[in-house]
């Protein structure tokens, strides 16, 4: 929170430019055909995505690099920040912000102006191959975030790309699988990040490899033409994801405003279509016109790039941030007789077991928003470094288990590190954490009763394991500063604060996807017949208890909620309730709104609709506000294609997660 303020930085007033509509027009009237036709295109090297400059105009090249956990693309010399799942928990909208103010600042330095991020698909399957890069499985929580997100990385004059659009929930075939998904679902579950993208004023928006209802995303005139461009009013430009384009008349007039590599369906085969008439010249020029404005409104003609690929960008704040970031979004799972913060007065020695502890940290995931680290310190030297000379801290790797159960029998405390990680290109197998870790877990704890789980995940994983394990932490995946962030919570120095953005089941034959065949599909269909059963709310339609409730995280205070007020007139709802710490020690909770609609609306149980992050001292009250408009009390109506205020008698809860809901009331519309 605090930290947003030490990123160096240009003043984002300095770049919201004056008319850029206007300026954008002006530029386009002095364009040729050819001029047009090389905007709308993008090549391969030395950016991810290169638009070229145009010199006789002076038209700035653009440069488009991934991605939402820093500079990818195997470029080097940068921060390996946290995932955006990790950095989601952290429920912190402040944060949020500064993660993309941040990121944008490294881009910018790198020569980039498109930053390929924020990553908004819904982590509707558990196994999904990029749900680290995303916001988790509820659609309130991803647009709060999203929007702050896009808010940051726009505020150093960087176009923000709010991939991919749409239902790209899955790696399994995700160049030929269509996701078939009815329209209420998708505005109420899918498009809502988008929506919050968009109304944060992101300059890009990339169309997905899937198909959509049987028609690839970046041709698709229902989900591009009219959802996107007409219902959500997106003024800024759609780019194809890296050959998903496949046609040229079908994209162009359906709504795709910039081909990326490697297909080859603009170029000459767009000038040529215009010639035929096929695609007309008004349309070539709206997707101009779509890329350019938002280059004027951003600043792009004021600030030139100067930066290139090569500079080092390790700005020693970011190294800060990424520390606190990683802290921030670390949830504290289970602490049983508070065995939880370590007390250094007490301990002696300290076991730290596993692979993921010093010997093959997992930091980041795979694919493309892959960033190389220039230093990862790993969970053993982040303990070491804390726990100081008096404590002796040994370490044993994942093998062999007997040598790692010695030692952990002969400290005083068992700290096990077990990881998995995941990439673009394909889902994970099942949830476990493979590579024997269970059992490992298993043997550590039938020889030291004071053993600590840490995972670190690209989503939710199981754990067979857990009712013999008295403390877990899960941070996912934590980037650079992993062992520092750990350190900071398991000795109480940062007082965990963190919530799941995802559920965690008890076993496989639990996960939503699981019990119905809707995942991967049958022959390349998708069907996403859950509905808006996603996550949580499958868990509470179906009532089924998960192993960690959405919304999950414990303290190492407690928190006190009292007095519940409500009052609503038509349309509008205020709630508000007092939080105190009854704990001994400053912390930060989470308070959690969640509604029900009436039962005539056809909703889920209850869905989240508020979060308030706050921070205080032993004994201290504060009084959280909410306030519910129109847009949260109403449901997408299929029959008028539009948003309608649900009638009736809602209730809400107010809580401290998903399943620990302290205050309940209700109200009528
Ligand atoms: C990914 C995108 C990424 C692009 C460029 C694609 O494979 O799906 O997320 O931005 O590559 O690297």
């Amino acid at each position: 929170m605090l930290l947003a303020c030490l990123i160096s930085s240009r003043a984002s007033n300095e770049l919201v430019q004056e008319n850029p509509e206007k300026r954008a027009q002006q530029m386009l009237s002095q364009m040729t055909l050819d001029e047009k036709v090389a905007m709308v295109h993008g090549s391969a090297g030395p950016y991810a995505g290169n638009v070229p400059r145009n010199d006789r105009l002076g038209i700035p090249p653009l440069h488009l690099e991934d991605g939402p956990q820093g500079v990818a693309d195997g470029v080097k010399l940068c921060t390996c920040w946290p995932s955006a799942l990790t950095v989601v928990s952290s429920w912190d909208v402040e944060l949020n912000y500064a993660f993309g103010k941040a990121m944008a600042i490294e881009q910018w330095l790198k020569g980039t102006n498109v930053l390929l991020g924020p990553m908004v698909n819904i982590a509707r399957v558990p196994m999904g191959g990029r749900n680290f890069e995303s916001y988790g499985e509820d659609p309130y929580l991803s647009s709060v975030m999203v929007a702050q997100s896009v808010l940051g990385i726009q505020s150093q004059g960087v176009i923000a790309t709010a991939k991919h659009y749409a239902d790209n929930n899955q790696e399994f075939n995700r160049s030929s699988t269509s996701a078939n998904v009815d329209e209420r679902t998708q505005w109420e579950i899918y498009y809502p990040a988008f929506q919050a993208a968009v109304n944060a004023g992101v300059g890009s928006i990339m169309c997905s490899y899937n198909r959509i209802n049987n028609t690839y995303a970046c041709e698709n005139h229902q989900t591009l033409g009219i959802d996107l461009k007409t219902r959500m009013n997106f003024k800024g430009f759609v780019m194809s994801d890296w050959g998903a384009t496949h046609s040229t008349v079908d994209s162009a007039n359906n709504g795709l405003d910039m081909e990326m590599p490697s297909s080859d369906f603009f170029g000459e085969k767009l000038k040529l279509a215009i010639r035929e008439g096929k695609v007309s010249s008004e349309r070539l020029d709206d997707m101009v016109l779509r890329i350019l404005i938002p280059m004027f409104s951003l600043g792009m003609f004021e600030y030139q790039q100067t930066g290139s690929l090569d500079v080092d960008v390790r700005l020693p704040e970011h190294a800060i941030l990424a520390r606190h970031l990683a802290a921030a979004g670390t949830v504290l799972l289970k602490n049983k007789n508070n065995i939880l913060p370590l007390d250094t007065s007490k301990l002696k020695r300290i076991a730290v077991i596993g692979n993921d502890g010093d010997k093959d940290p997992v930091i980041a995931g795979g694919g493309s928003g892959h960033v190389i680290a220039s230093y990862v310190i790993t969970p053993l030297q982040g303990i070491r470094n804390r726990a100081g000379p008096s404590i002796n801290v040994s370490y044993a790797a994942t093998e062999p288990m007997e040598i790692a159960a010695q030692m952990a029998a002969s400290a005083d405390v068992a700290i096990v590190f077990v990881a998995t990680t995941s990439s673009e290109g394909e889902d994970r197998r099942d949830l476990y954490l493979g590579g024997g870790q269970d059992e490992l877990i298993s043997k550590v704890v039938s020889v030291q009763p004071n053993t600590i789980v840490v995972v670190h995940t690209p989503g939710a994983v199981l754990m067979p394991w857990e009712s013999s394990v008295p403390a877990i932490i899960c941070g996912f995946l934590p980037g650079q500063e992993d062992g520092n962030a750990i350190a900071d919570v398991l000795f109480g120095d940062v007082n965990p604060s963190g919530k799941l953005p995802v559920t965690f089941s008890i076993a496989e034959e639990q996960i939503p996807v699981n019990t119905i065949p809707q995942y991967p599909g049958i022959d390349n269909e998708a069907s996403y017949s859950e509905g808006l059963l996603v996550g949580y709310r499958w868990y509470d339609a179906k009532r089924v208890a998960p192993l960690f409730p959405f919304g999950h995280g414990l303290s190492y205070t407690d928190f006190h909620y009292d007095k519940i007020q409500i009052s609503s007139s038509n349309e509008s709802v205020e709630i508000s309730a007092d939080v105190q710490n009854i704990g001994q020690v400053f912390g930060a909770e989470v308070v959690q709104l969640y509604i029900g609609y009436p039962l005539t609306a056809g909703e889920p149980p209850k869905v989240l609709r508020g979060f308030q992050k706050i921070f205080l001292q032993p004994k201290s009250v504060q009084t959280v506000n909410f306030s519910l408009g129109k847009k949260e009390l109403s449901v997408w109506d299929v029959s008028i294609h539009n948003w309608r205020v649900s009638t009736g008698e809602f209730r809400v809860y107010l809580g401290s997660s998903s399943a620990d809901l302290r205050l309940t009331g209700s109200f009528t519309i």
